[in-house]
């Protein structure tokens, strides 16, 4: 079983790259589905597929051919149907708020809402192991982000809040509700989010399984989007996820003569060479720009032959975990694969069992191993492929 995200900046051609590869990877016999994670999905779209409900498709899921499934998460439809009675408790709070006739529509806003569904969906193909390959069709970095951000986060918060809130909402609930107007909620409030944890459980390491999970980032020959790219290598590092290749799209072929696009083309091989240069540890896949849009199956074959020539995308073309524990001369090192970091944008705090790492607007908590709980860390090096930070040595004798 393999899940490979493909990510980037908006517009880098994520969805055409995710929807050739399914169709690469179905044509190589893997039972294949496209999930598209971007809230303004277009996968149908790239597929052409509006009036093509074949043999097995359901509500939910478009099948294209004997090997090959899309899938466009419906948010509305995730919230119903994963999550009643958070609904219901969400509900009955706003229209106390004099918020009549809320819906999933607006609930779907709640933050994290519509990564928890993709989640849920991936780990219940996880656990049915219902497909060979599960391609993800992400949003913009940023989302993407979220998305395996949202794991931790979660975890973190079951350990830490839920079961607080859960115990104080039995013993002080209906003390509160006589003297105010705010609903308490329900222990099958609770009882709900458990399920629903208990459903997303596992996800957080096939995530950060580089044999089972790795990412992949689209990119272009341009600056911002390099940059942008670099960005994402680091992020994605951060929150533990293995990248396996970078691919340039959209790259001026040599035969486009013009004098119009002669700066552009200079441009681009200036940029080529830059991302061979930053991203050396992976693969790099090049891309041409088609003669026009690719829409629809013939162009993603097309697409996926010029990409992957005799490659197999399901292959795996780097399993190294950005994370690494070592131990050297009796003390513990942890290793974190962070390029393109700066000193100046990173905060470690050690807390107990945790490592929390926060960088510009990302926070990470690293669980750490229960030996290095109670050991102090005594310091961090920033080398060009990342973090090494040492703990205190084994108390001697
Ligand atoms: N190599 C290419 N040659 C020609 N057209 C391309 C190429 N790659 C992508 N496109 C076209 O560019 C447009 C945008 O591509 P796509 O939707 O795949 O980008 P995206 O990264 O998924 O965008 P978004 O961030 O909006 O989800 C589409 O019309 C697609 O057909
Ligand atoms: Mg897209």
């Amino acid at each position: 079983m393999r899940i490979i995200l493909y990510t980037g900046k908006g517009g880098v051609g994520k969805t055409t790259i995710a929807a050739a590869t399914g169709i690469k990877l179905a044509e190589l016999g893997y039972k294949t589905i496209v999930i598209s994670l971007d809230a303004a999905h277009s996968l149908r779209d790239a597929f052409d597929s509006e009036e093509k409900l074949v043999r097995g498709s359901t509500e939910k899921q478009t099948q294209i051919n004997d090997n090959l499934w899309i899938q466009e998460i419906n948010i509305q439809e995730a919230i119903v149907e994963y999550w009643d009675d958070v609904y219901n408790y969400i509900r009955s709070l706003l229209n106390r708020s004099g918020l009549e006739n809320l819906v999933a529509e607006e609930i779907a806003v709640f933050p994290g809402m519509e990564e928890i569904c993709a989640l849920l969906y991936i780990n219940q193909y996880v656990r049915e192991n219902a497909y060979d390959v599960i391609i993800l069709d992400c949003a913009p970095t940023g989302e993407s982000l979220r998305f395996v951000s949202i794991p931790t986060t979660l975890e973190w918060y079951m350990n830490h809040i839920f079961k607080l809130e859960r115990s104080l909402a039995k013993i002080a609930g209906p003390v509160i509700e006589r003297v105010s107007s705010v609903p308490i909620p329900r222990d099958n409030y609770f009882q709900n989010i458990q399920d629903l944890f208990d459903k997303l459980e596992g996800i957080d390491s096939v995530l950060t399984d580089a044999k089972i999970t790795t990412v992949r980032l689209v990119t272009n020959p341009e600056k911002i989007v390099i940059k942008e790219t670099q960005r994402a290598f680091m992020y994605f590092c951060l929150y533990g996820l293995c990248i396996d290749a970078v691919i340039i799209n959209r790259i001026f072929p040599e035969e486009v003569e013009a004098e119009y696009f002669e700066f552009w083309k200079q441009t681009q091989q200036h940029y080529i060479k830059a991302a061979n240069n930053y991203f050396s540890d992976v693969p790099i896949w090049r891309v041409n720009l088609f003669a026009d849009e690719i829409v629809g199956e013939p162009g993603l074959r097309q697409l996926a032959d010029a990409l992957y020539a005799d490659i197999n995308p399901a292959s795996q073309f780097s399993d190294e975990s950005p994370y690494q524990f070592q131990k050297t001369e009796g003390a513990y090192q942890l290793s974190m694969r962070l390029p393109f970091l700066s000193k100046e944008e990173i905060e470690l705090v050690k807390h107990g069992d945790e490592l929390i790492v926060t960088i510009g607007g990302f926070k990470q908590h690293v669980a750490l191993p229960r030996s290095l709980s109670n050991k102090k860390t005594t310091g961090a090096k920033l080398t060009k492929e990342g973090l090494v930070i040492t703990f205190e040595a084994e108390a001697r004798g």
